[in-house]
């Protein structure tokens, strides 16, 4: 990506200014004064401070034993415990709402076949020089004599204030150290709104299938913070043209084109989704509805039919993609619990509440959508509003105040009937008592019968009329009424 995009941070030098004096790296400086040590804030926080930007974690590098620096430092601030990590060499505490890290400064060799270092004591510019991002290679001195100096042997300053992602080596040497840095430059790109430097990304494309040795858990990590970003799609853009997103995510190459048969097209889906993606964004900082919004039509590529005289067609592409959903998220190792089936509830229903502009809505149409969803269903309705891209304004304009009376049609059937977090006003205890039976098929063929007389409007959501239809009910199943239960017991 050689084009250069703007960017909304302004870097200015004298946010290090007053460093030094602050009670953290004055400790630090102290410590490093006190034991001729040189020590150095550095990466992610550097990085951030000198665009204004929030960051809760402070690593430091030291030129000696880091783990034993860091207890020093501890102590002379009072901190609480110090967490060891001896095999990687590094001690954390939390001091004032802050992770601090210290690490000792290493130069590390990296074998091709795994990602395991061969580590050994270094300096601050061999540790510097083996990090991601120039960005990310920036230090703030607490050596004396330069306490409060940047220490920027590789423009880091100048690409932050530019807005490039640059290697501080040769590209193709810090990504083969660590493939998943291939992602962290889209994930950058996307966060902070910066160009990847086109020999940067000139090396992701030819490395991109090295992403193979990368763990699911630190892929998805990634991913999440590219999708968690406020214009994702710059993310999946760059993503698509790297070369990567076929590696973890290949379903969605499959969306990309747009095929026309007898003069008739059909979207581009690859890009539609990204645009639904952003529009959700734009709404919701929910990232399982985004997700929802990355799958809502990820079917369709497997549904696609031409119809003689209609059109192209995705027929059942919801159920199809919903069903999709668990095998994604397994293989990208996430959470499998109710997050997921939250995305896969929202891509099963992402057209219903279209189908209800579409036509006189009945009630019970619209109890059943409020079933459905239950609390998924202000998501539902961000992801239709985001799915509407089409560039006539006019047609835009009349789905989207067709939406609102959806919404006023939801919220009225809602407050009457209460369907949404429906619980069954007749329980399976009650119809076991009622009728003296143990648990066996009929009650939960009663209960059925309920929610759909329920649903269908032809009794209201009450315990009473719940109870007649279950003693009409029984009485069909041949089950017995026992003395006491003509009226529905009230201490329930
Ligand atoms: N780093 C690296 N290669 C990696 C991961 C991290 O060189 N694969 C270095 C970078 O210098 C980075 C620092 O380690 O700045 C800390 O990493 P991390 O906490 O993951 O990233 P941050 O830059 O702090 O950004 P964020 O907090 O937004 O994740």
């Amino acid at each position: 990506m050689s084009e250069q995009r703007a960017h909304p941070y302004r870097v200015d030098p004298d946010r290090l200014a007053g460093a030094a004096d602050e009670p953290l790296f004055r400790a630090v400086a102290e410590e490093a004064r006190v034991h001729g040590i040189p020590a150095f804030a550095i990466g992610g926080y550097v990085r951030d401070r000198l665009i204004d930007r929030p960051c809760k974690d402070i690593d430091f590098v030291v030129e000696g034993d880091g783990i034993a620096f860091a207890q020093a430092v501890a102590r002379r601030l009072n901190a609480g415990q110090v967490h060891v990590f001896k095999n990687f060499g590094t001690a954390m505490f939390r001091w004032q709402d802050m992770d601090i890290e210290f690490v000792g400064a290493r130069r590390e060799s990296y074998r091709r076949d795994s990602r395991k270092p061969q580590v050994e004591p270094g300096t601050i510019r061999d540790d510097q020089e083996r990090r991601d991002f120039t960005i990310n290679a920036l230090a703030i001195s607490l050596e004396p004599g330069s306490v409060g100096a940047l220490v920027d042997p590789f423009g880091g300053l100048l690409d932050l204030g530019q807005g490039i992602i640059r290697t501080p080596l040769d590209p193709d040497t810090t990504f083969s150290d660590d493939p998943l840095r291939m992602l962290r430059a889209v994930r950058f790109a996307t966060q902070l709104g910066f160009t990847i430097d086109p020999i940067c990304f000139s090396s992701i494309k030819r490395n991109a299938a090295r992403l193979e040795i990368i763990s699911a858990e630190r892929i998805h990590t990634e991913l999440n913070k590219i999708i968690a970003a406020p214009k994702p799609s710059i993310g999946f853009i760059l993503l698509l043209e790297s070369g990567l997103l076929e590696h973890f995510l290949p379903e969605m190459i499959e969306l990309l084109g747009a095929e026309e048969k007898d003069g008739i097209g059909h979207k581009d889906n690859f890009y539609h989704t990204i645009q639904v993606l952003d529009n959700v964004a734009g709404q919701s900082d929910d990232l399982w509805l985004r997700w929802a919004a990355i799958l809502h039509d990820i079917a369709k590529p497997r549904t696609k039919r031409f119809e003689a005289g209609h059109g192209w067609t995705f027929h059942g592409h919801e159920d199809k993609g919903a069903r999709m959903v668990p095998g994604i998220f397994r293989r990208l190792k996430l959470p499998l619990d109710n997050k997921m089936r939250k995305v896969q509830n929202l891509v099963a229903l992402h057209l219903r509440p279209i189908a209800l502009t579409k036509e006189e809505v009945s009630d019970s149409a619209i109890r059943r959508l409020l079933f459905d969803a239950g609390d998924d269903l202000e998501a539902l309705m961000v992801l239709c509003k985001a799915d509407i891209t089409s560039k006539n304004e006019k047609k835009k304009k009349r789905y989207l105040s067709n939406y609102e009376l959806v919404m006023r049609k939801l919220a009225e059937v809602e407050e009457k009937d209460r369907i949404r977090n429906f619980q069954p006003p007749v329980t399976g205890e009650d119809i076991m008592a009622a009728f003296g039976i143990p648990p066996s098929r009929p009650i939960g063929d009663i209960k059925t019968t309920i929610k759909e007389a329920i649903l269908d409007g032809r009794i209201r959501n009450d315990r009473a009329q719940a109870w007649e239809l279950m003693k009409e009910e029984g009485a069909k199943l041949g089950l017995e009424l026992k003395p006491g239960f003509e009226v529905p017991p009230p201490d329930r």
